[in-house]
């Protein structure tokens, strides 16, 4: 089983990343830190408590950072609703947040369990996992894997440039590259042209019922007028549960490796994720900076295989529906 802690901004597909991680038989949830992002982290840590209600499962929720590591808050409201997680009906928590913070729960963890055997998956804002490397360096060699929702290589959603989580605390970004562990990155290119939640998988949801069915569907059906309308997304991406079905099944991803710098100073590219690619024409070095080595440690992730994808879905729908008595 992979021991990992999800580090999210619920957000309509953090809300899926959860379900797969609560329901997949691979994963061991140790826990939820939330961070602000999709919306403040006040609601984003009521939204990850709600979900988790609504899925009937019980896991440390720690809330985390309120803001970026330097300037502004950035929000993505104008995607995710006034709640944060706008669409399905979000019921009162059924219990209460563990009583760290997100920094403490994510040190906490990867300190007392045996070296190499926790990862983590950011898939908001990297502002905790940059925070804990600051106060806890060791977690950096003790981790097992980092895998990450964010970047882009080709271009952004919230600028030309950008991906959102990147986006909204570049020098976080910036921190967990830098650090010396390999990242996998799964970003825009893949997730919002390959991670869909098209028809027919919207049609296998439907066709099992039930409230967590329903709550689903109706994440997909708000998120449709955004993503479809405000980014022009075919289909409602679920860019975050990527990061766990990869962990679920590996082969469910084909990657490159690649060097991977966070632009902070680009007066139109800052939070671009800079990747060259080994394979790729890989710059050996930075033109004009021999001293800056490139490294193709981190991986990118290229193709999604989108039938095993929405089959990780549906079967997780329907194992939690079964066991939980949410029929
Ligand atoms: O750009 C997409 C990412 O930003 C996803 O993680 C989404 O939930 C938002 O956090
Ligand atoms: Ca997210």
């Amino acid at each position: 089983m992979e021991k990992i802690i999800l580090d999210c901004d619920p957000g309509h597909d953090d809300a899926i990343a959860i379900l797969l991680a609560a329901a997949n038989p691979a994963i061991d949830l140790l826990g939820i830190t939330t961070v602000s992002g999709n919306h403040n982290v006040d609601k984003t840590t009521r939204n990850a408590l709600a979900v988790c209600t609504a899925y009937g499962i019980n896991v440390p929720v720690a809330k985390g950072a309120r803001g970026p590591l330097i300037g502004e808050q950035i929000l993505a409201v104008e995607i995710h609703g006034e709640t944060g997680l706008d669409g399905p009906v979000l019921p009162p928590a059924s219990f209460e947040l563990d009583s760290r913070h997100a920094v403490d729960f994510i040190i906490d963890t990867v300190m007392t369990h045996e070296p190499k055997t926790v990862s983590l998956v950011p898939v908001g804002p990297y502002t905790n996992i940059a925070l804990a490397i600051r106060k806890e360096p060791r977690i950096i060699e003790r981790v097992k894997r980092v895998i990450v929702m964010g970047g882009a290589y080709t271009r952004g959603n919230i600028t030309p440039a950008a991906e959102f989580n990147i986006y909204a605390d570049p020098e976080a970004a910036d921190v967990v590259f830098r650090a010396d562990w390999d990242v996998t990155m799964i970003g825009l290119d893949l997730t919002q042209t390959q991670a869909l939640a098209t028809p027919d998988l919207q049609d296998r949801v439907r066709a099992i019922g039930g409230s967590i069915s329903t709550f689903i569907l109706d994440i997909w059906e708000f998120i449709a007028t955004t993503h479809g309308g405000l980014l022009q997304i075919k289909y409602p991406a679920i860019h975050d549960a990527c990061c766990v079905a990869a962990l679920i099944d590996p082969t469910i991803i084909t990657s490159e490796k690649a060097d991977i710098r966070v632009e902070l100073a680009g007066r139109w590219s800052r939070g671009m994720t800079v990747c060259n690619f080994e394979k790729m024409g890989g710059m050996r070095h930075y033109a004009g900076t021999a001293a800056e080595q490139v490294d193709f440690r981190h991986t990118v992730a290229m193709t999604l295989d989108h039938p095993k994808f929405c089959d990780m879905i549906v079967e997780a729908i329907e194992w939690l529906s079964r066991t939980k008595n949410l029929n």
